[in-house]
C-alpha cells in the first residue's frame, strides 16, 4: 500500500489496497487508520467492493448510524444513500462537518461513489486544524472558551413544512459545542464551526462586548469570519469522483463541500457514517 499526498495540507491517495481485504485484516486496517490520522482524508480508486464489505470496513472504526432525513440502504442499515439527481435542491453544498447537530457527531465516514457525472459533482475537504493554526493570535484569544449552538432545524429542516420542521427540531434539539475542539486522538486544536453553527452561546466578556453592537451584529460577524475559513484554498483538497472511488475522512478535524454543479445528471453516493464522541 502506498499513500501519495495530494496537497501540502490535506489528503492522500491510497494505492495497492482493497477495502474488502482491509475489512478482514487487522494489520491493514490499523495502517489505514494511522494514515487517516496523518492525512485527514484518504482517497481510493476502483474499489469494486460489496455493500457488506463497505459496511464491514467502516464498522472497524466504530458503530454506524443512520440519518434522520436521508434514507439508508434497506438491506444495509448505516449505509446512507445520497442521491441528488431527483430534484435540484441539495444539502451538501455548504462547508460542514457531518451531523455537528448531534451531541456526539460522527468521528468519520466512508463514502463510495455508485454513479456520477463524467464531469462535475466533485467534493472538497478542508483541514480545520490548519484553519485554526493559521488564525491571527488575537482571534485565537477571542475564541478560546467560546461555545456555539448547532442545529439541524435551519439546515435540513429549512425545506420542510413548519410542522415537520418543528417535529425534527423536537427530536434533535440544538446542541452546544466548543468553537475550538481538541482532537481526541492527536490532541490537536480544531476550528469547529461549519454551516450547522447558528450562534455563539457565551459571547459575553467585557472585552468582547462593550456595547450591544459588539454582540449583535459583532458576534455573528465573528462567526461568519470563522465559518469562512473553510473557503481558503490553502486548507483544501478537491476530489473528482469515478464509480467505485472511495473517500474516508476524519469528520472531527475536517469540513467538506459537495459541489452541486451537475443537475439534472445523476450522482449516487453511499456513506457509512461512524459514531463519534462529544467534542471537548
Ligand atoms: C456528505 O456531505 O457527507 C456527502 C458528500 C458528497 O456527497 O460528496
Amino acid at each position: 500500500m502506498k499513500a501519495l499526498p495530494m496537497t501540502r495540507t490535506i489528503g492522500a491517495e491510497l494505492t495497492g489496497v482493497n477495502l474488502g481485504d482491509a475489512s478482514r485484516n487487522d494489520a491493514l486496517f490499523q495502517e489505514i487508520k494511522a494514515l487517516l490520522l496523518k492525512h485527514k482524508v484518504l482517497f481510493l480508486r476502483d474499489q469494486d467492493i460489496s455493500r457488506a464489505e463497505h459496511v464491514a470496513f467502516a464498522r472497524r472504526f466504530g458503530e454506524l448510524e443512520d440519518h434522520p432525513v436521508v434514507g439508508s440502504h434497506p438491506d444495509h442499515p448505516g449505509l446512507v444513500q445520497i442521491n441528488r439527481s431527483d430534484k435540484e435542491e441539495n444539502y451538501e453544498n455548504n462547508f460542514h462537518t457531518d451531523a455537528a447537530w448531534r451531541t456526539c457527531p460522527p468521528m468519520g465516514a466512508v463514502l463510495r461513489c455508485i454513479e456520477c457525472p463524467e464531469v462535475g459533482g466533485d467534493t472538497i475537504w478542508v483541514n480545520m486544524e490548519a484553519a485554526y493554526e493559521r488564525l491571527p493570535e488575537e482571534i485565537k484569544g477571542k475564541i478560546a472558551g467560546l461555545r456555539a449552538k448547532h442545529s439541524i432545524e435551519h439546515s435540513f429542516g429549512a425545506v420542510m413544512a413548519p410542522e415537520a420542521r418543528a417535529k425534527l427540531a423536537g427530536q434533535y434539539p440544538m446542541v452546544e459545542h466548543p468553537v475550538v475542539r481538541t482532537h481526541p486522538e492527536t490532541g490537536n486544536k480544531i476550528l469547529y464551526v461549519g454551516s450547522f453553527a447558528t450562534h455563539f452561546s457565551n459571547y459575553h466578556t467585557p472585552e468582547n462586548v462593550r456595547f450591544g453592537l459588539d454582540k449583535s451584529p459583532g458576534a455573528s460577524m465573528l462567526l461568519n469570519y470563522l465559518q469562512s475559513q473553510a473557503t481558503v484554498p490553502e486548507f483544501q483538497v478537491r476530489f473528482r469522483w469515478q464509480p467505485n472511488s472511495v473517500a474516508i475522512w476524519d469528520n472531527r478535524c475536517t469540513q467538506h463541500y459537495a459541489v452541486h454543479d451537475y443537475w439534472p445528471d445523476p450522482r449516487k453516493m453511499e456513506r457509512a457514517g461512524i459514531m463519534g464522541d462529544a467534542p471537548f
